[in-house]
Protein backbone atom coordinates (compact mmCIF):
# COMPACT_ATOMS: atom_id res chain seq x y z
CA UNK A 1 0.00 0.00 0.00
CA UNK A 2 2.86 2.21 1.19
CA UNK A 3 4.36 2.49 -2.26
CA UNK A 4 1.54 4.48 -3.71
CA UNK A 5 2.89 7.43 -1.88
CA UNK A 6 6.26 7.01 -2.70
CA UNK A 7 6.79 8.51 -6.20
CA UNK A 8 9.95 7.86 -8.66
CA UNK A 9 11.94 10.56 -9.23
CA UNK A 10 10.48 10.83 -12.57
CA UNK A 11 7.29 10.48 -11.43
CA UNK A 12 7.74 13.27 -9.16
CA UNK A 13 9.26 15.49 -12.32
CA UNK A 14 6.00 14.49 -14.54
CA UNK A 15 3.88 15.88 -11.78
CA UNK A 16 5.81 19.36 -11.76
CA UNK A 17 5.98 19.47 -15.45
CA UNK A 18 2.01 18.68 -14.54
CA UNK A 19 1.53 21.46 -12.12
CA UNK A 20 4.06 24.01 -14.16
CA UNK A 21 1.92 23.61 -17.33
CA UNK A 22 -1.06 24.27 -15.80
CA UNK A 23 -0.19 27.28 -14.24
CA UNK A 24 1.14 29.05 -17.74
CA UNK A 25 -2.24 27.10 -19.39
CA UNK A 26 -3.99 29.53 -16.74
CA UNK A 27 -1.90 32.56 -16.88
CA UNK A 28 -2.17 32.22 -20.83
CA UNK A 29 -6.22 31.13 -20.41
CA UNK A 30 -8.22 33.75 -18.30
CA UNK A 31 -6.10 35.63 -15.68
CA UNK A 32 -6.39 39.72 -14.51
CA UNK A 33 -3.06 40.77 -13.50
CA UNK A 34 -3.99 43.95 -12.03
CA UNK A 35 -1.36 46.72 -12.47
CA UNK A 36 0.84 44.49 -15.10
CA UNK A 37 0.52 45.70 -18.48
CA UNK A 38 -2.45 44.22 -20.54
CA UNK A 39 -2.06 43.20 -23.63
CA UNK A 40 -4.67 43.19 -26.37
CA UNK A 41 -4.47 40.66 -29.35
CA UNK A 42 -1.57 42.35 -31.25
CA UNK A 43 0.55 41.69 -28.35
CA UNK A 44 0.34 45.66 -27.53
CA UNK A 45 -0.63 47.18 -24.18
CA UNK A 46 -3.97 48.29 -24.15
CA UNK A 47 -4.84 52.12 -24.28
CA UNK A 48 -8.65 53.14 -23.15
CA UNK A 49 -7.43 54.86 -19.72
CA UNK A 50 -10.80 56.47 -18.26
CA UNK A 51 -12.72 54.17 -19.86
CA UNK A 52 -16.44 52.45 -20.27
CA UNK A 53 -17.49 49.03 -21.36
CA UNK A 54 -21.07 48.26 -22.81
CA UNK A 55 -22.14 44.33 -23.70
CA UNK A 56 -23.49 44.09 -26.63
CA UNK A 57 -25.05 40.45 -27.33
CA UNK A 58 -22.39 38.40 -25.71
CA UNK A 59 -19.54 40.62 -26.25
CA UNK A 60 -17.98 43.70 -24.18
CA UNK A 61 -16.72 46.68 -25.82
CA UNK A 62 -14.15 48.94 -23.61
CA UNK A 63 -13.63 51.95 -25.09
CA UNK A 64 -11.10 54.62 -23.64
CA UNK A 65 -8.50 57.06 -24.07
CA UNK A 66 -5.77 55.95 -26.03
CA UNK A 67 -2.48 58.04 -25.50
CA UNK A 68 -0.88 56.01 -27.47
CA UNK A 69 3.05 57.73 -27.24
CA UNK A 70 3.32 58.13 -31.56
CA UNK A 71 -0.30 59.70 -31.60
CA UNK A 72 -0.75 62.63 -33.34
CA UNK A 73 0.18 65.47 -30.52
CA UNK A 74 -2.57 68.14 -31.94
CA UNK A 75 -5.21 65.14 -32.18
CA UNK A 76 -7.02 63.07 -29.28
CA UNK A 77 -7.97 59.80 -29.64
CA UNK A 78 -10.22 57.27 -28.09
CA UNK A 79 -9.58 53.38 -28.92
CA UNK A 80 -12.31 50.74 -28.94
CA UNK A 81 -11.35 46.89 -28.04
CA UNK A 82 -13.35 43.94 -28.07
CA UNK A 83 -13.70 41.08 -26.04
CA UNK A 84 -16.30 38.02 -25.06
CA UNK A 85 -14.62 37.23 -21.61
CA UNK A 86 -13.39 40.52 -20.32
CA UNK A 87 -9.44 38.81 -20.25
CA UNK A 88 -8.65 38.47 -23.82
CA UNK A 89 -9.43 42.13 -25.68
CA UNK A 90 -8.98 42.16 -29.59
CA UNK A 91 -7.88 45.73 -30.93
CA UNK A 92 -10.71 47.19 -33.04
CA UNK A 93 -9.54 50.48 -34.10
CA UNK A 94 -8.98 53.95 -33.02
CA UNK A 95 -12.68 54.79 -33.16
CA UNK A 96 -12.56 58.80 -32.73
CA UNK A 97 -9.21 60.70 -33.99
CA UNK A 98 -10.15 64.08 -33.43
CA UNK A 99 -8.76 67.67 -33.26
CA UNK A 100 -9.71 70.44 -31.29
CA UNK A 101 -13.20 71.14 -32.33
CA UNK A 102 -14.15 74.08 -30.57
CA UNK A 103 -10.61 76.05 -31.18
CA UNK A 104 -9.68 75.45 -27.52
CA UNK A 105 -5.75 75.65 -27.87
CA UNK A 106 -4.51 73.50 -25.38
CA UNK A 107 -7.68 71.17 -25.23
CA UNK A 108 -8.72 68.02 -23.51
CA UNK A 109 -10.74 65.39 -24.30
CA UNK A 110 -11.45 62.20 -21.61
CA UNK A 111 -12.92 59.38 -20.48
CA UNK A 112 -15.43 58.65 -23.07
CA UNK A 113 -18.25 56.47 -22.29
CA UNK A 114 -20.80 55.08 -25.76
CA UNK A 115 -24.32 53.71 -25.48
CA UNK A 116 -25.62 52.01 -27.78
CA UNK A 117 -29.37 52.84 -28.79
CA UNK A 118 -31.51 50.82 -29.40
CA UNK A 119 -34.23 52.75 -30.86
CA UNK A 120 -32.03 55.17 -32.85
CA UNK A 121 -29.52 52.03 -33.97
CA UNK A 122 -26.99 55.15 -33.50
CA UNK A 123 -24.22 54.44 -30.53
CA UNK A 124 -23.85 57.71 -29.47
CA UNK A 125 -20.35 58.62 -27.23
CA UNK A 126 -20.31 61.09 -24.10
CA UNK A 127 -16.79 62.30 -23.38
CA UNK A 128 -15.34 65.40 -21.13
CA UNK A 129 -13.94 68.04 -23.25
CA UNK A 130 -12.26 70.57 -21.63
CA UNK A 131 -9.73 73.40 -22.19
CA UNK A 132 -6.85 75.14 -20.64
CA UNK A 133 -7.05 75.12 -16.91
CA UNK A 134 -10.31 72.84 -17.05
CA UNK A 135 -11.89 76.10 -17.51
CA UNK A 136 -14.74 74.73 -20.35
CA UNK A 137 -16.23 71.72 -18.23
CA UNK A 138 -18.46 70.54 -20.46
CA UNK A 139 -19.66 67.36 -22.41
CA UNK A 140 -18.75 66.19 -26.18
CA UNK A 141 -21.31 63.81 -27.85
CA UNK A 142 -19.63 62.27 -31.29
CA UNK A 143 -22.33 59.40 -32.39
CA UNK A 144 -21.49 56.30 -34.91
CA UNK A 145 -23.27 53.75 -37.49
CA UNK A 146 -21.09 51.08 -35.62
CA UNK A 147 -19.98 50.00 -32.51
CA UNK A 148 -16.07 50.18 -33.49
CA UNK A 149 -16.46 53.80 -35.38
CA UNK A 150 -15.96 56.24 -36.72
CA UNK A 151 -17.42 58.50 -33.97
CA UNK A 152 -17.87 62.03 -36.04
CA UNK A 153 -18.15 65.01 -33.64
CA UNK A 154 -21.71 65.85 -33.20
CA UNK A 155 -21.54 68.91 -30.50
CA UNK A 156 -20.39 70.08 -26.55
CA UNK A 157 -22.87 71.46 -24.13
CA UNK A 158 -22.79 71.53 -20.26
CA UNK A 159 -25.31 69.06 -19.28
CA UNK A 160 -28.23 70.65 -17.34
CA UNK A 161 -26.07 73.46 -17.64
CA UNK A 162 -24.07 72.32 -15.09
CA UNK A 163 -20.22 72.17 -15.57
CA UNK A 164 -19.49 68.90 -16.10
CA UNK A 165 -15.99 67.21 -15.67
CA UNK A 166 -15.23 63.74 -14.85
CA UNK A 167 -17.87 61.61 -16.47
CA UNK A 168 -18.98 58.29 -15.75
CA UNK A 169 -21.66 55.68 -17.35
CA UNK A 170 -24.98 53.59 -16.07
CA UNK A 171 -26.91 51.57 -17.72
CA UNK A 172 -29.54 49.96 -15.45
CA UNK A 173 -31.64 46.38 -15.61
CA UNK A 174 -33.83 48.06 -17.75
CA UNK A 175 -31.50 49.35 -20.18
CA UNK A 176 -32.02 53.32 -19.41
CA UNK A 177 -28.80 55.64 -19.77
CA UNK A 178 -27.33 57.75 -17.52
CA UNK A 179 -24.74 59.59 -17.21
CA UNK A 180 -22.99 60.96 -14.22
CA UNK A 181 -20.80 64.19 -13.47
CA UNK A 182 -18.87 65.50 -11.24
CA UNK A 183 -19.54 69.91 -11.17
CA UNK A 184 -17.22 71.72 -8.97
CA UNK A 185 -19.34 74.95 -7.92
CA UNK A 186 -22.37 72.90 -6.63
CA UNK A 187 -19.71 70.38 -4.66
CA UNK A 188 -21.21 67.06 -5.78
CA UNK A 189 -22.18 65.25 -8.84
CA UNK A 190 -25.11 64.68 -10.66
CA UNK A 191 -27.13 61.05 -12.07
CA UNK A 192 -28.78 62.17 -14.99
CA UNK A 193 -30.79 60.19 -17.35
CA UNK A 194 -30.14 60.35 -21.53
CA UNK A 195 -32.98 61.83 -23.49
CA UNK A 196 -34.42 59.34 -25.68
CA UNK A 197 -32.19 59.49 -28.68
CA UNK A 198 -29.06 59.51 -26.01
CA UNK A 199 -28.07 63.22 -27.82
CA UNK A 200 -28.42 65.23 -24.75
CA UNK A 201 -29.09 65.40 -21.05
CA UNK A 202 -32.01 65.19 -20.11
CA UNK A 203 -33.35 64.92 -16.87
CA UNK A 204 -31.47 64.75 -13.18
CA UNK A 205 -32.58 62.07 -11.49
CA UNK A 206 -30.36 62.74 -8.51
CA UNK A 207 -27.87 65.23 -7.24
CA UNK A 208 -25.27 63.41 -4.44
CA UNK A 209 -23.53 66.50 -2.17
CA UNK A 210 -20.19 64.77 -2.10
CA UNK A 211 -17.68 66.23 -4.13
CA UNK A 212 -16.45 63.39 -6.01
CA UNK A 213 -15.32 61.98 -9.56
CA UNK A 214 -14.10 59.06 -11.45
CA UNK A 215 -18.44 58.35 -10.91
CA UNK A 216 -19.17 54.81 -11.35
CA UNK A 217 -22.71 53.24 -10.57
CA UNK A 218 -23.99 49.61 -10.40
CA UNK A 219 -27.38 48.04 -9.73
CA UNK A 220 -26.25 44.80 -7.50
CA UNK A 221 -29.37 42.72 -5.72
CA UNK A 222 -31.81 45.60 -5.07
CA UNK A 223 -29.21 48.32 -4.01
CA UNK A 224 -27.87 51.05 -6.25
CA UNK A 225 -24.10 51.61 -5.31
CA UNK A 226 -21.97 54.43 -6.31
CA UNK A 227 -17.87 54.48 -6.42
CA UNK A 228 -16.20 57.88 -6.39
CA UNK A 229 -12.51 59.35 -5.71
CA UNK A 230 -12.06 62.66 -4.02
CA UNK A 231 -10.41 65.82 -6.06
CA UNK A 232 -6.96 64.89 -6.25
CA UNK A 233 -6.35 64.80 -9.61
CA UNK A 234 -4.07 62.03 -11.65
CA UNK A 235 -2.74 61.12 -7.50
CA UNK A 236 -4.71 58.36 -6.06
CA UNK A 237 -6.94 58.94 -3.34
CA UNK A 238 -8.78 56.65 -0.93
CA UNK A 239 -11.70 56.47 -3.02
CA UNK A 240 -15.01 55.68 -1.62
CA UNK A 241 -18.50 54.26 -2.10
CA UNK A 242 -22.43 54.60 -1.38
CA UNK A 243 -25.49 52.71 -1.56
CA UNK A 244 -29.21 53.35 -1.78
CA UNK A 245 -32.21 51.55 -3.20
CA UNK A 246 -33.18 54.30 -5.49
CA UNK A 247 -30.70 55.96 -8.10
CA UNK A 248 -32.64 59.21 -6.49
CA UNK A 249 -31.71 58.42 -3.15
CA UNK A 250 -30.90 58.65 -0.44
CA UNK A 251 -27.56 57.91 -0.34
CA UNK A 252 -26.18 56.97 2.42
CA UNK A 253 -23.38 56.60 3.77
CA UNK A 254 -20.10 57.73 2.24
CA UNK A 255 -16.87 54.88 3.09
CA UNK A 256 -13.68 54.06 2.49
CA UNK A 257 -13.54 50.89 -0.65
CA UNK A 258 -10.28 49.83 0.98
CA UNK A 259 -7.76 50.70 3.95
CA UNK A 260 -7.72 54.72 3.55
CA UNK A 261 -3.58 54.51 3.54
CA UNK A 262 -3.92 52.33 0.43
CA UNK A 263 -5.11 54.89 -1.63
CA UNK A 264 -7.32 52.51 -3.61
CA UNK A 265 -4.25 50.73 -4.41
CA UNK A 266 -2.86 53.76 -5.86
CA UNK A 267 -5.59 53.81 -8.62
CA UNK A 268 -9.34 55.70 -9.23
CA UNK A 269 -12.63 54.36 -10.25
CA UNK A 270 -13.82 54.31 -13.64
CA UNK A 271 -16.15 51.92 -14.03
CA UNK A 272 -18.60 49.31 -11.94
CA UNK A 273 -18.67 46.12 -14.29
CA UNK A 274 -21.49 43.47 -13.06
CA UNK A 275 -21.04 40.10 -14.70
CA UNK A 276 -24.66 37.93 -13.91
CA UNK A 277 -23.25 34.55 -14.41
CA UNK A 278 -25.30 31.13 -13.94
CA UNK A 279 -23.47 30.45 -10.78
CA UNK A 280 -23.48 34.32 -9.68
CA UNK A 281 -22.88 38.15 -10.34
CA UNK A 282 -19.97 39.90 -9.89
CA UNK A 283 -18.95 43.38 -9.72
CA UNK A 284 -15.64 44.10 -10.97
CA UNK A 285 -14.22 47.10 -9.83
CA UNK A 286 -12.05 48.72 -12.63
CA UNK A 287 -9.90 51.33 -11.88
CA UNK A 288 -7.05 53.32 -13.50
CA UNK A 289 -3.65 53.55 -12.02
CA UNK A 290 -2.40 57.31 -13.73
CA UNK A 291 0.94 57.97 -14.33
CA UNK A 292 0.60 61.05 -16.02
CA UNK A 293 4.32 61.60 -17.46
CA UNK A 294 4.07 58.82 -19.26
CA UNK A 295 0.35 58.71 -19.51
CA UNK A 296 0.49 55.97 -22.03
CA UNK A 297 1.86 53.64 -19.55
CA UNK A 298 -0.98 54.20 -17.17
CA UNK A 299 -2.35 50.85 -15.80
CA UNK A 300 -5.31 49.33 -15.35
CA UNK A 301 -6.67 47.72 -11.34
CA UNK A 302 -9.52 45.58 -12.29
CA UNK A 303 -10.93 43.37 -8.79
CA UNK A 304 -13.64 41.41 -8.06
CA UNK A 305 -15.54 43.41 -5.24
CA UNK A 306 -16.39 41.81 -1.75
CA UNK A 307 -20.16 43.49 -1.87
CA UNK A 308 -23.96 43.28 -1.01
CA UNK A 309 -25.90 44.56 2.04
CA UNK A 310 -25.15 48.16 1.49
CA UNK A 311 -21.31 47.16 1.73
CA UNK A 312 -18.58 47.31 -0.78
CA UNK A 313 -15.00 46.18 0.06
CA UNK A 314 -11.94 46.27 -2.29
CA UNK A 315 -9.83 43.52 -1.76
CA UNK A 316 -5.88 43.71 -2.12
CA UNK A 317 -5.24 43.43 -6.09
CA UNK A 318 -3.70 40.22 -7.14
CA UNK A 319 -4.15 37.78 -10.25
CA UNK A 320 -7.39 36.73 -10.39
CA UNK A 321 -9.54 34.55 -12.80
CA UNK A 322 -12.90 35.04 -14.10
CA UNK A 323 -15.38 32.58 -15.90
CA UNK A 324 -17.69 34.33 -17.59
CA UNK A 325 -20.25 31.62 -17.61
CA UNK A 326 -20.38 31.26 -14.51
CA UNK A 327 -19.57 34.69 -13.37
CA UNK A 328 -17.22 32.32 -10.91
CA UNK A 329 -13.78 34.80 -10.00
CA UNK A 330 -11.10 32.97 -7.90
CA UNK A 331 -8.16 35.03 -6.62
CA UNK A 332 -4.89 33.58 -7.25
CA UNK A 333 -2.57 32.78 -4.31
CA UNK A 334 -5.03 34.68 -2.05
CA UNK A 335 -2.46 34.45 0.88
C1 LIG B 1 -8.41 63.32 -12.54
C2 LIG B 1 -9.49 62.89 -13.47
C3 LIG B 1 -8.83 62.52 -14.77
C4 LIG B 1 -8.06 63.73 -15.27
C5 LIG B 1 -7.08 64.20 -14.22
C6 LIG B 1 -6.35 65.47 -14.63
O1 LIG B 1 -8.94 63.65 -11.30
O2 LIG B 1 -10.21 61.82 -12.96
O3 LIG B 1 -9.80 62.08 -15.69
O4 LIG B 1 -8.97 64.75 -15.55
O5 LIG B 1 -7.76 64.45 -13.01
O6 LIG B 1 -5.62 66.02 -13.57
Amino acid sequence: MQRHFHRTLPERLALLLLLVVTRISLAQDNVVHPGKPWLDDRGQPIEAHGGGIIKLKDTYFWFGEDRTQTNDPDKRYVACYSSADLVHWKFRKQVLKMSDPEHLGNWILERPKAFYNAKTKKFVMYLHLDGPGYKLARVAVAVSDRVDGDYIYVRSFRPLDQESRDIGQFIDDDGSAYLIFESRPTKGFFIAKLSDDYMSVEKQVAFVQAPLEGGALVHYKGLYYVVGSHLTGWKANPNVYASAKALGGPWIEFKDIAPPEANTYDSQSSMLIKVAGTQTTTVIYAGDRWTPKTLWDSRYVWMPLEIGGGQIKLPEPKPWTLDIKTGITTVLDPK
